[in-house]
């Protein structure tokens, strides 16, 4: 069944992929962004990819009655909450701007949704939310605990949509924890364009690979891992939205509210995806160890049975196939 379906910061990295997954899949896509993070090119390109439509609505999604306005007019079935702040040591900077930005968002969006009558909410949680885990890989069950601002404002988003659909059985909400997301659609016409300095590795990767900075400062190698350095599971982006497809299309047969690990549930360590991204750019990407950084873990890897087996969804794609479309999309 075709659902409308909208994306809020789908203007982002993830939102924009997401949109051309959610379009591929024969859905209608509408966007509420107001651009802190992005810019509305993305979606164009998308719109221009699919020769589909995107409603893009420059807006704030902690405005209830503009959200509540958005759901109405365009007809929506069902949310995908992706608005928020996602820098991690900024958010230790500046608390009550992401407190207040990414709890907001996700409450105005939800009791605009109550108004409208729309009661299938997918939310962009994240792996942050274990924090330094027991054991790896780690199920939905595993323990949480975030450690800063940021993933703790996932946590409380978390456990406010387990109250509210406890409250109402009409919410059917879906809270899907991301691991490390990486690389580009395979047309490299939409990419990974973060605003400022890149916090994430693979971003900071590209921008040596394309010269705009020397090397990669590589934060420790005294890590209790193989190689020493840290490791996590990077999981290539299209497999990522394709996750949301299937979660928006799981929501119909679901009831109350449900998690779901999205990752590869592999593996892999900084000096392997420098490796990685060298064998698929043909380019040498020097790097420097440095000291480990504020707040890092050793390794962080998901058991993603549960969502193979309820959602009917796995990864098909590899760290060598991210490394290429995400090149691709700084060439283009
Ligand atoms: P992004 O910054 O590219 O996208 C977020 C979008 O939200 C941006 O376009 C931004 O302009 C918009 N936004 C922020 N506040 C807003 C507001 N008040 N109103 C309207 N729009 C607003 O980030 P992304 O990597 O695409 O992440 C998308 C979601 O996934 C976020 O919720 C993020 O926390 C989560 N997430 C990301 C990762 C990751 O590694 N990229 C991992 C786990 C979870
Ligand atoms: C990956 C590995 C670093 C940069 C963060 C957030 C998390 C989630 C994803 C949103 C680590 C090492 C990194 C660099 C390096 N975001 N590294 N040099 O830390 O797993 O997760 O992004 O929810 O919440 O915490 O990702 O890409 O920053 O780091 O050596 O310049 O690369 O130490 O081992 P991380 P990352």
């Amino acid at each position: 069944m075709s659902e409308t379906v909208l994306v809020t910061g789908g203007a982002g990295y993830i939102g924009s992929h997401t949109a051309l997954a959610l379009i591929a899949a024969g859905h209608k896509v509408v966007v509420i962004d107001n651009f802190v993070n992005s810019k509305p090119d993305a979606l164009v390109e998308v719109s221009e990819m699919t020769g589909h439509e995107i409603v893009i609505v420059e807006g704030d999604a902690r405005d209830p009655k503009l959200v509540e306005h958005v759901l109405v007019d365009n007809d929506v079935n069902a949310v995908i909450h992706m608005a928020a702040l996602k820098a991690v040591g900024e958010s230790v900077e500046m608390p009550l701007e992401y407190y207040g930005n990414n709890l907001e968002t996700a409450i105005s969006t939800l009791g605009a949704m109550r108004n409208a009558g729309v009661w299938r909410f997918v939310f962009s949680s994240s792996a942050t939310v274990y924090g330094d885990p027991e054991s790896n890989p780690i199920p939905e069950g595993a323990g949480i605990g975030a450690t800063n601002p940021y993933g703790m404002t996932k946590e409380m988003i978390e456990v406010i949509v387990r109250d509210l659909a406890a409250s109402d059985d009409r919410w059917k909400i879906t809270a899907l924890r991301y691991f490390n997301p990486v690389g580009a659609h395979e047309s490299g016409r939409i990419s990974e364009a973060p605003v400022g300095k890149p916090n994430n590795l693979m971003p900071m990767i590209m921008e040596v690979a394309t010269g705009k900075r020397d090397k990669v400062m590589v934060f420790g190698d005294d890590w209790p891992t193989p190689d020493g350095t840290g490791v996590r599971d990077y999981i290539h982006i299209m497999d990522l939205v394709e996750g949301h497809v299937a979660a928006v299309e799981h929501l119909e047969n679901q009831s109350g509210y449900d998690v779901f690990n999205l990752g590869q549930g592999k593996g892999v360590s900084v000096l392997e995806l420098i490796r990685a991204v060298e064998q698929a750019t043909g380019k040498t990407i020097p790097y420097e160890v440095t000291t480990r950084r504020t707040g890092d873990i050793a390794e962080c890897v998901a058991d993603p049975t549960k969502a193979n087996e309820v959602l009917g969804w796995r990864t098909t794609r590899s760290i060598d196939q991210a490394s290429t479309d995400a090149w691709n999309s700084q060439q283009s």
